[in-house]
């Protein structure tokens, strides 16, 4: 039996730095191995609850599907899909609502964060509280519990999540006997939570992302505006910046100990930061022509992507089934 390894990215923005190395290219590197069977989805589902607008929604989850792709996922070894195009995730995820407390939906950090926002602006506490958000880590449990996945490598943000999913498994496993597979995260420990140009997590919500597939002009831009302390081109520079901590992503082992001896002897930050565009440069253009190419011939992406929904709903529908006969449905 392979190990079940499934990962997901909603599509609300342009994708970035902190998304390939937190999640896609962990993703991409463990469906590689031989007992390894990949899933891989873009979560629209998720993300109606962030974009109101089609055609928005329609473009963000192209260019989800196309990074995917560009970064490497190899469709004939893994099950790559739309979350929408397989249905069956809605129902598991009503049937999981009823082995859900609501206490622990209370304690979901993007809930949470809501109610603290509206309270500190004097607001109701629920006033940016919908359904969908409260309800968010259910449909994501069920992503993860219908396709069996024992896997899910996340950025250290999604930990919570996982947590989550696993204690729903848990107890419906306890109301209805061994039914679900209990899923556990996989974070890599080095790649936790990359910076952005602010020095904070990089994140869609903070705008402080690095695309992965801007243009060289921008990339040169946004990585000049990247937060460095005063000192000055000659004193030692601390190895814990968000300049050394992505070059750290990017570089070769020998790259990496040459830039750490400069930092200590001193090095410019002007100078430093010509010196990360030009790894991040050189690691990125082959996977953004990937990217364009498919931009360009989403026709192929989509006969893919359809490829890979008959896969998963195959599996899909025999958990549903399991899960319909454990509660009496069937
Ligand atoms: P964002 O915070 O930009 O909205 P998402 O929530 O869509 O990003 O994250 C998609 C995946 O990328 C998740 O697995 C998440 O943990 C990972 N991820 C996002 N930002 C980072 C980051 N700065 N460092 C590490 N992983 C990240
Ligand atoms: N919630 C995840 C995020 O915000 C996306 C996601 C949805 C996901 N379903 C998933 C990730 C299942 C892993 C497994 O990034």
């Amino acid at each position: 039996m392979k190990k079940i390894v499934l990962t997901g990215i909603k599509p609300t923005g342009e994708p970035h730095i902190g998304n390939y190395f937190g999640a896609i290219k962990p993703a991409i590197d463990l469906s590689k191995n031989s007992d390894v069977k990949g899933f891989f989805f873009i979560a629209d589902y998720h993300a109606l609850n962030f974009i109101k607008d089609a055609k928005l929604l329609k473009e963000l989850t192209r260019k989800i599907a196309c990074t995917w792709l560009a970064c490497g996922l190899d469709p004939k070894k893994v099950v790559f899909y739309r979350q929408s195009a397989v249905s069956e995730v809605t129902e598991l995820s009503w049937i999981l609502n009823n082995v859900t407390s609501k206490g622990l939906m209370n304690r979901a950090h993007a809930y949470k964060a809501s109610v603290d926002k509206a309270t500190n602006e004097g607001k109701d506490e629920d006033f940016y509280v919908n359904m969908g958000l409260f309800n968010y880590p259910i449909l994501m449990a069920a992503d993860i519990l219908l396709y069996n996945a024992k896997f899910v490598p996340v950025g250290l943000d999604q930990k919570q999540h996982i947590e989550m999913a696993r204690d729903i498994a848990k107890s419906f496993n306890k109301t209805y006997g061994s039914t679900l597979v209990v899923p556990s995260e996989l974070i890599s420990e080095s790649v936790a939570t990359i910076p952005g140009i602010d020095g904070q997590k990089m994140s869609k919500s903070y705008n402080n992302t690095i695309p992965l597939f801007c243009d060289e002009t921008q990339l040169k831009k946004l990585i000049s505006s990247i937060k460095t302390d005063s000192t000055s081109p000659s004193e030692p520079k601390s190895l814990d910046s968000a300049i050394f901590n992505l070059y750290r992503l990017f570089a070769s082992q020998e790259q990496i100990e040459t830039m750490a001896r400069r930092f200590h002897s001193g090095i410019g930050w002007a100078e430093a930061k010509q010196e990360l565009f030009e790894v991040v440069n050189a690691y990125l253009r082959p996977m953004r022509e990937k990217y364009n190419y498919y931009m360009e011939h989403y026709d192929e992406v989509e006969k893919i992507l359809d490829a890979g929904s008959k896969k998963a709903r195959k599996i899909a529908r025999e958990t549903i089934s399991r899960v319909r006969e454990a509660v009496g449905l069937e």
